[in-house]
């Protein structure tokens, strides 16, 4: 129980690595804030599923991440609620691949709204309510694309390596708050973003690897629990890649 009395804020959680990280948070005691971009009957099951399994509160708020105003909107909302918030994981996210000559200008700026600019707008929001408690941890899921540096993942690659930057200068500006801010780095993970991903990239990331396999959702999520959780109570500022070990 290692979110025992805390509400954790996380988006994009659905499905995929966020479904995962919700689950976790939940069987650690935590009451959990899931935004999503759209209401789904099997989300609300899903959750109604978690609320008994776990006895915790799960509250639902949409936005879509490309809409400013849907997220200034949710972030009133989750205002209004007026409970403590401890923790924010910035989960949702697009991936796509695109040579760099051949990336339209459109679809950079997609990938930087949606990875990068509404992350912080969404963070800029959620930080003020975090302050006026002076605690808590921000959890960033970045990802190796930003660090690694290949072929075909200008856009990709370029918002997540924003968003780890980013999360070392919030993490400097929120350290008077007592506001830890961490990011995570996931290699290859298996959500439905991988079976996006050109096959033959994908392999050859994974047999780069020292453990020479794609990531598990849960194996994110446990490292998202440690940097969310007073654990890591004096890890700040960091970026911990989950990626099976690269040497070279
Ligand atoms: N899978 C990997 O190999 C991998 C590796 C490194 C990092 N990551 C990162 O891990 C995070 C989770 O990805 P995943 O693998 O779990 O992929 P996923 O299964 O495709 O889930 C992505 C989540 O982001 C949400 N999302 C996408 N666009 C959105 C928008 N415009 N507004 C609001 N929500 C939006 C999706 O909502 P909808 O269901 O409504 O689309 C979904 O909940 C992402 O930030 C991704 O970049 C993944």
């Amino acid at each position: 129980m290692l979110l025992k009395n805390k509400t954790s804020i996380i988006t994009g959680c659905n499905k995929g690595i966020g479904k995962a990280i919700l689950e976790l948070f939940a069987q650690n005691g935590s009451d959990i804030i899931a935004c999503i971009r759209k209401e789904s009957e099997g989300f609300d099951l899903f959750i109604d599923t978690i609320e008994k399994k776990y006895q915790i509160k799960v509250y639902k708020f949409y936005f879509d991440l490309e809409n400013l105003d849907e997220i200034k909107s949710c972030i009133g909302k989750i205002a209004a609620l007026k409970i403590k918030i401890d923790i924010l994981v910035n989960n949702a996210g697009i991936a796509a691949g695109s040579f760099f000559q051949m990336t339209p200008m459109r679809d950079l700026e997609k990938m930087m709204q949606v990875n990068f600019t509404s992350q912080i707008y969404f963070t800029q929001g959620i930080s003020r309510l975090m302050s006026k408690h002076k605690i808590g941890s921000i959890v960033n899921v970045a990802s190796t694309a930003g660090i690694l540096g290949d072929i075909g993942t200008l856009s990709y690659g370029s918002s997540k390596a924003a968003l780890m930057f980013a999360t070392k200068t919030i993490a400097a500006e929120l350290g008077a708050s007592n506001i830890r801010v961490n990011a995570v780095a996931p290699s290859v993970t298996k959500t439905d973003m991988y079976h996006q991903m050109d096959e033959k990239s994908r392999d050859n990331l994974i047999q780069s690897s020292i453990l020479k396999r794609a990531c598990e959702p849960i194996e994110v999520a446990n490292v998202v629990l440690f940097l969310a959780s007073d654990m890591s109570s004096f890890v700040n500022a960091q970026t911990i890649r989950i990626d099976g070990g690269f040497i070279n």
